[in-house]
C-alpha cells in the first residue's frame, strides 16, 4: 500500500525552539581531554582547542552545550577551574573513578561556546555543594564587577560578563548512583532555594530543575510531583534524559520502533509536571529540556579503572539503525515542540558522540547518527505543523500495531516545508505522496535527502570516515496524487519542498 503524508499549513504545533538542537560536553572520559581538546594537536587555537574538531562541531550545528556534566558536576568544584593553568589543582572525580586536571575549565568553556557558536547552558553542583558555591559561579559568568567572584573573573582576564542565560540545578538528583543523591523532598527544596537565590544574583537567567533521568526511575512521575511542590514557581524548565540501548531491544525491527517509547515517555513526562501545574493551582506551564538523550549501548560492560586520566569511556560506535533512531528521537521532539523547548544530544565529542577522534592528524570523523541530528538542526526551523500520515503497520516484539512511517514537519520562515521521515521497516521501502496543503501552488520540487544503506548494521570509522552518509537527490517534482518519494527500508529522510 503506498504512503500519504499530509502537511497542512493550519496545523501549527508551535513554533520551534532552537535550542532543541543542543548538544552535551561532560568531563567525562574523553569528550573534553583528548575530544575537544588537545592541545599538542597541530590545528589547536590558543586555549588548546582542536580546530579540525570545533569545525566539525559547527558544521553539526548544535546551538547549546550543556556543561560540565553530567554525574561528573556532582562532585565539581568550579574554582578549581579557573584562573592560571599551572595553579590548577588535580582532583579525583568521584563520578567517573577518573583525574581531572582542570586544564579546561569555566572560561575555556564559554570562549569555546563562542568559537563554535553556541550558547552555554551550565549545571551548577547541587550534589556535594549547594546555594553559595551556584550563586559564586553565576557571579563570576553573569556579574560585570564589584563582587569577589566577578573581579576573579576580571583578574583572570575576562572583562566583560558572559551572560549566561541557562543553568541547570543539579544533574540526576533521582538517581542513587548520584553523588550526593536526595529524596524528592529535599531536592525540591534545594532546588528551589537556589533558584531564588540565583535569580536574586540575575533575574535574566532560566533555570532547569532536575526531573527524572530515565523512564524506568521507580520515583519517575511522584518524583517531578514533590520536586515541583517546593520548585514550581521558581523554575522554568524540567529536564529528562533517556537512552534507548540496542540491545535492550528484541532485534533491529523492534529497535527502529524505539520512536513509540519516546513518544510516550514525553507524553508522561508532560503528563507528570502538568499535574503539579494543577495540583499547586499555577497558570504558568513548565516547558521539558530533554537535555541527555542518544542512543548508548549502556548495558554493555565497561572498566572505568583505577583514576586515570581521560580514559576512553563508553565510545560507542554508532550504526545506520542507531541513526535511524536518532532521527527519530528528532521527530518525537519536532511533534512534540509546544513543550521540549530544549534538548542536548548526549555527548559532543567520543563520549557516546556523532564525533569522534583519535590523537595525531586527520582523525576526526562523523558517525553515523551525525548526519539527522546536524540536517534537522539546519533546517528543522520554524514551526512545526502535525502530519496526518497514512501507511502500512506492523507490530514488532516490543510494539504493538506502529506506523511503519514516523513523520515530522516544519515550515520555515521562508516558507520552506521540511518533512523528517523515518522509514521503520528493516524490509520494506514505501512509496509515499506527499500532500502539501495550503501552500502555495506552482511547479514545486522536493530535494529528498536519505541516509539510508543495504546495512543497517554499517558503521564509519578512521578507516571509513564516509561509509555511511547520506545521498540528496535533487529536485524530484512534487506531483499531488501519486507516491513522489520512494522511502528505502531502515532509512531518514529529510524532504524539503522548494
Ligand atoms: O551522559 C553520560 C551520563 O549519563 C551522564 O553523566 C549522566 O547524567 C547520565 O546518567
Amino acid at each position: 500500500t503506498p504512503a500519504r503524508i499530509v502537511v497542512d499549513d493550519d496545523y501549527e504545533i508551535a513554533d520551534v525552539d532552537p535550542r532543541v538542537y543542543g548538544s552535551f560536553v561532560e568531563h567525562m572520559g574523553r569528550c573534553v581531554y583528548d575530544g575537544i581538546y588537545a592541545p599538542e594537536h597541530g590545528s589547536a587555537d590558543a586555549d588548546g582547542f582542536r580546530g579540525d574538531v570545533a569545525e566539525l562541531v559547527r558544521e553539526l550545528g548544535p546551538t547549546i552545550l550543556r556543561y560540565p556534566g553530567g554525574n561528573f558536576v556532582s562532585g565539581y568544584e568550579w574554582e578549581d577551574g579557573v584562573g592560571p593553568r599551572s595553579e590548577r589543582p588535580e582532583r579525583l572525580d568521584l563520578a567517573w573513578r577518573s583525574v581531572e586536571s582542570n586544564q579546561v575549565g569555566t572560561d575555556e568553556f564559554l570562549r569555546y561556546c563562542r568559537t563554535v557558536g553556541a550558547d552555554p547552558m551550565m549545571a551548577v553542583n547541587l550534589g556535594t555543594r549547594g546555594i553559595s558555591e551556584a550563586v559564586a559561579l553565576l557571579e563570576y559568568c553573569n556579574i560585570p564587577g564589584g563582587t569577589p567572584a566577578s573581579d576573579l573573573r576580571r583578574r583572570h582576564g575576562t572583562e566583560d560578563p558572559y551572560g549566561v542565560k541557562v543553568w541547570c540545578l543539579g544533574n540526576e538528583m533521582d538517581g542513587p548512583w548520584q553523588l550526593g543523591h536526595k529524596s524528592a523532598d529535599d531536592y525540591g527544596k534545594l532546588a528551589a532555594q537556589t533558584a531564588v537565590a540565583m535569580k536574586r544574583v540575575d533575574p535574566s537567567i532560566e533555570v532547569v530543575a532536575c526531573g527524572t533521568s530515565k523512564p524506568i526511575m521507580p520515583t519517575f512521575g511522584s518524583w517531578e510531583a514533590t520536586v515541583l511542590e517546593h520548585a514550581y514557581p521558581h523554575v522554568d524548565h524540567v529536564s529528562m534524559h533517556m537512552y534507548a540501548d540496542p540491545d535492550k531491544y528484541a532485534d533491529t525491527a523492534d529497535f527502529l520502533a524505539a520512536g513509540v517509547d519516546i513518544d510516550e515517555y514525553i507524553g508522561s513526562v508532560v503528563a507528570s509536571v502538568d499535574y503539579a501545574r494543577a495540583a499547586g493551582r499555577h497558570n504558568r506551564r513548565l516547558s521539558l529540556s530533554f537535555d541527555e538523550w542518544n542512543v548508548w549501548y549502556n548495558s554493555r560492560p565497561r572498566d572505568l579503572g583505577n583514576w586515570p586520566h581521560a580514559p576512553r569511556l563508553i565510545e560507542d560506535t554508532y550504526t545506520l539503525a542507531d541513526a535511524v533512531v536518532v532521527g527519530s528521537f528528532l521527530n518525537s521532539m519536532l511533534r512534540a515542540s509546544d513543550r521540549v523547548r530544549m534538548a542536548c544530544l548526549a555527548q559532543l565529542v567520543n563520549v557516546i558522540a556523532p564525533i569522534r577522534t583519535e590523537p595525531g592528524a586527520g582523525t576526526v570523523w562523523r558517525q553515523p547518527t551525525f548526519y539527522p541530528f546536524a540536517l534537522t538542526a539546519r533546517h528543522g526551523r520554524g514551526t512545526s505543523l502535525r502530519p496526518s500520515v497514512s501507511c502500512p503497520r506492523s507490530t514488532t516484539t516490543g510494539h504493538d500495531d506502529v506506523p511503519v512511517l514516523d513523520v515530522a514537519a516544519v515550515r520555515g520562515d521562508d516558507g520552506e516545508h521540511v518533512v523528517f521521515v523515518v522509514n521503520r521497516s528493516t524490509e520494506t521501502a514505501v512509496a509515499a505522496e506527499l500532500d502539501l496543503r495550503g501552500a502555495p501552488a506552482g511547479d514545486r520540487t522536493i530535494v529528498h535527502t536519505c541516509l539510508s544503506g543495504p546495512e543497517l548494521g554499517a558503521t564509519n570509522g578512521p578507516d571509513r570516515p564516509d561509509a555511511v552518509a547520506p545521498a540528496t537527490h535533487e529536485a524530484v517534482p512534487l506531483r499531488q496524487g501519486e507516491p513522489t518519494v520512494e522511502l528505502p527500508p531502515g532509512s531518514w529522510s529529510m524532504l524539503r519542498v522548494r
